[in-house]
């Protein structure tokens, strides 16, 4: 599955996945500037607040208590897009899925 990052600056990190990695791993694991995953995933840190293109939000799980609790202590402004990347997984609803880096974040 492939995940574009777009950086404040417009520039965009393309990054290929296996299914079922979370947004937050594979920032990381392919050094993405912005997503620091510092939890380790656990939604309790709320480094890898992201920014969901709208063309794939029906296409994202539901946002569970611990990740709305997070959400609200992110660094960048909250909005209706906003995740934390370590709760969204790679699979094929949204292989191609096009998330924006928060520019606080970066
Ligand atoms: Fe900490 Fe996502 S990695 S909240």
């Amino acid at each position: 599955n492939t995940i574009t990052f777009i950086q404040p600056s417009g520039a965009p990190a393309i990054v290929t996945v296996e299914p079922g990695t979370s947004l937050m791993r594979a920032a990381v694991t392919n050094g993405v500037d912005g997503i620091v995953g510092e939890c380790g995933g656990q939604a309790m840190c709320a480094t890898c607040h992201i920014y969901v293109r709208p063309e794939f939000a029906g296409a994202l799980p539901a946002i569970s208590d611990d990740e709305e609790e997070m959400l609200d202590c992110t660094t960048a402004e909250r909005t209706d897009r906003s995740r934390l990347g370590c709760q969204v997984k790679a699979c094929t609803e949204l292989d191609g899925i096009v998330v924006d880096v928060p520019s606080d974040q970066v």
